[in-house]
């Protein structure tokens, strides 16, 4: 099995570095190895290198960013992803692509289902929504993971923003108006490893496909994970967390206020799920740990 990896030097595209490789030969690919805005460059490379499953991790994932670049944006969520889903059906191959809780717009009270109503709020989600649609008219073998509130050991996200204002703040002030499950992105690609041996173990036919949403289980507001990421790292100060409201602001994309999804019709068709949000947490925070050495080392690294 050939698998072709984007986004390699990503939040989650990274975490694949790590798997296990006996099985199948993988080309990682950042944007320097392959421009995913470049439509004729996606179609040569992917025709070379004639990849049997394609893991689509890259994307314009700076959600305020995407409010003043909608096109360079459009071009990595949505162009890229369907010539993609095109090359993947011309050669048979699965595609396997992430999409976000941020196609919907948040007013519902109980999780999102895959088939509820789309509706983004933002430029970010929009695009993401447009990159789902297309593949969908591609008639690509796909598999579309809608994630929420994913974050890792190493990048920019939130917990690595709460570990390095720890270091300087007596308070932080964080959104409790917000509801999602944080998702480790280990997490997500342990399971997606785990689907891709279920697809190469299966008749390719027969392997399911369509979206399903993939979180963590349980939820939490942004205020509750940073009182946790606190509370779970012994070493790190301990700011006072006040609860806010999420802050309006003409530059910043709207962001969704109720953002859990179900991932009912992913348990029941692949029969496994995500751990709970805390265990996650517990894992990368280890992780964390062991990039800086020591706890005490936590937050005197520039890096974090
Ligand atoms: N972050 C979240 O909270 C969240 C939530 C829900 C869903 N998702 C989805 O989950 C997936 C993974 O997100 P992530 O947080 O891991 O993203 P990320 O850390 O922002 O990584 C995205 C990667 O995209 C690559 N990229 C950017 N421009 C490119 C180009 N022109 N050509 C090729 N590659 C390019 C970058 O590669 P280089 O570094 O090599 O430039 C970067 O490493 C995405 O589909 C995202 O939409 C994310």
């Amino acid at each position: 099995m050939r698998i072709l990896l984007t986004g390699s030097n990503g939040q989650l595209g990274s975490e694949f570095r790590t798997l296990d490789r006996s099985a199948a030969e993988v080309i990682s690919t950042g944007s320097r190895e392959l421009d995913l805005t470049d439509e004729q460059e996606i179609r040569h490379f992917v025709r070379d290198a004639k990849p049997s499953v394609i893991i689509n991790t890259a994307a314009f994932s700076d959600m305020d960013a995407a409010e003043r670049n909608w096109d360079a944006c459009f071009a990595l969520n949505a162009m890229a992803p369907v010539v993609l889903a095109e090359e993947a059906h011309r050669l048979d191959a699965l595609l396997i692509h992430y999409s976000t809780d941020q196609v919907f717009d948040g007013s519902k009270t109980e999780p999102y289902l895959e088939c509820d109503r789309t509706s983004p709020l933002n430029v970010y989600g929009a695009s993401k929504l447009a990159g789902e649609q297309g593949i969908a008219s591609s008639f690509a073998r796909a598999l579309i993971l809608r994630l929420g509130w994913i974050y890792s050991a190493r990048g920019e996200n939130f917990l690595r923003s709460i570990l390095r204002l720890s270091r300087y703040s007596n308070e932080l002030h964080v959104a409790a108006d917000q509801i999602g499950a944080p998702t480790s992105t280990k997490a997500v690609a342990r399971a997606t490893e785990r689907l891709v041996h279920m697809y190469n173990g299966s008749r390719k036919t027969d392997f399911p496909t369509g979206i399903f949403h993939l979180t963590a289980q349980g939820a939490t507001t942004w205020h509750g994970f940073a009182e946790t990421i606190l509370s779970m790292a012994p070493a790190a100060r301990r700011p006072l967390v006040t609860p806010t409201e999420t802050a309006e602001n003409a530059s910043f994309a709207k962001r969704p206020r109720y953002c859990l999804l179900s991932c009912r019709k992913f348990v029941a068709t692949f029969g496994f799920e995500l751990s709970p949000w805390e265990e996650q947490l517990e894992e990368v925070l280890h992780e964390v740990r062991d990039l800086n050495t020591s706890w005490e080392l936590i937050g005197c690294d520039e890096a974090i």
